[in-house]
């Protein structure tokens, strides 16, 4: 993380610089064009990232730490950050429209905000994202537990695809009204990329592994090799039953931790598909400690969240419609809609009281799946009355429906709406007001 106090004594580093000159620590996000190699063999790949990076740097925050993050836009578009997953303030979500002005090319905004909740969250754009976040305007948010558990790596993964031409440059067709009435704008080339491009990592070292799906409308059945542990929490909320690592599926959004010890000489990431397994990449792994004894891996400390109030919720059905093979009517031009309305309501759809337990039922009533995203808070599936592990995100499968609990404790206005961005552009996107 770029400090103005670390670059500033860098630069004089013979002198002493008295703290009290810089009254607070600013991190710099430069949103500006970038070049990246993406296909082998072939020229760079143009697109957009932050400080000159694509993901852009890895922020890593101590829990209930303040941050402020100065956004700088280089762009020749307006844009703005939102910080997914994170319990912020709702003045500091980054949504253009509800929460914030977007800042125009040239512009600068000052993001300030605490981390109330340990885990691993992002950041991306949330202008115009469904080509933003396709062009590379995103990055890891990391917050450490208090008791960091103590590892020798610790690395982002971040799977992403994109439309390529032969030669490796990107096809700019962000609104094709086929992919957005469909499964949304998938890539013809997918692969994984690390906050950390060189680890020296060994065989039977113990590691963490941030695995978060950047891809603006692709679910990524992830499978992994070459480790021995558990998955410990997603989307930055620790789970008390650790699960295994294999057959984690990622929608949008979705982020999955895994801790574990390196069991071989590479630890490969592939996705199934149709014509077979996808490679997306590997940890080169070289050289071995001693195999430790005790391999087991412990659960991470909980956040402090608010459990629902199932007995006293209200309860409310939200139907997703719209897109191809779809005969449902709509208000508003858009290709999804949301109980009907198409696009952000200028209304929210729901107020609740600050505090309230809100179970909502979640019907896809369309011929596709949808990756649906709620702003500053989390919520639990509820099965036949059972909570599942907390979510920021959900997949619903078409033509399903499915229940989550919600206590709605931050104030301000949130956005609801479908993380496949293509879906979000072409109108399934609403909100809520918590007063
Ligand atoms: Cu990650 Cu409204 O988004
Ligand atoms: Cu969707």
């Amino acid at each position: 993380m770029i400090t103005r106090r670390r670059f500033i004594s860098y630069s004089a580093a013979p002198f002493l610089l008295p703290k009290i000159a810089f009254s607070e620590d600013v991190t710099f996000l430069n949103a500006e064009n970038v070049k990246i190699p993406l296909l082998p063999d072939q020229q760079p790949t143009s697109l957009w990232g932050f400080n000159g990076s694509m993901p852009g740097p890895v922020i890593r925050l101590k829990q209930g730490q303040q941050v402020n993050v100065r956004l700088k836009n280089l762009l020749n578009q307006p844009t703005a950050v939102h910080w997914h997953g994170v319990r912020i303030k709702n003045s500091m979500d980054g949504v253009p429209g509800l929460t914030q002005a977007a800042v125009s090319a040239g512009e600068d905004f000052l993001y300030k905000f605490t981390v109330p909740d340990a885990g691993t969250y992002w950041y991306h754009s949330h202008h115009r994202s469904w080509e933003q976040v396709a062009k590379g305007l995103y990055g890891a948010l990391i917050v450490e537990e208090k008791n960091l558990p103590k590892v020798q790596h610790d690395i982002v993964v971040f799977f992403d695809d994109w439309r390529l031409s032969p030669i490796g440059s990107q096809i700019e067709d962000f609104e094709n009204p086929h992919d957005l009435a469909h499964d949304g704008r998938l890539g013809n080339f997918a692969k994984v990329l690390f906050s950390n491009a060189n680890p020296a990592i060994k065989r039977y070292q113990k590691i963490r592994l941030r695995l978060i799906n950047v891809a603006t409308d692709r679910v990524f059945p992830i499978k992994i090799s070459g480790i021995e542990g558990k998955l410990v929490a997603y989307d930055g909320m620790p789970i008390k039953i650790l699960q295994p690592i294999k057959d984690i599926v990622l929608s949008p959004s979705q982020r999955a931790d895994i801790i574990g010890y390196v069991t071989a000489d590479e630890i490969a990431f592939t996705f199934d598909t149709p014509n077979g397994p996808y490679q997306l990449g590997s940890l080169k792994v070289a050289g071995e400690i001693a195999k430790p004894k005790n391999m087991e891996i412990v659960a991470l400390s909980e956040n402090d969240y608010q459990a629902p109030d199932i007995k006293n919720a209200q309860e409310h059905t939200i139907n997703f419609d719209g897109g191809a093979m779809s005969r449902s009517m709509m208000m508003g031009s858009g290709v999804w809609s949301i109980n009907g309305q198409t696009g952000m309501p200028n209304k929210p759809l729901y107020t609740f009281k600050l505090g309230q337990t809100v179970v909502l039922e979640l019907f896809n009533n369309t011929m596709f799946d949808h990756a649906i995203h709620l702003h500053g808070h989390h919520f639990q599936a509820v099965d036949f009355g059972v909570l599942s592990p907390m979510r920021d995100t959900i997949l619903v499968k078409a033509g399903k429906k499915q229940k989550i609990a919600c206590v709605f404790n931050n104030p301000g206005k949130w956005m609801l709406h479908c993380h496949m961005l293509a879906h979000q552009a072409s109108g399934m996107a609403t909100w809520f007001q918590i007063a």
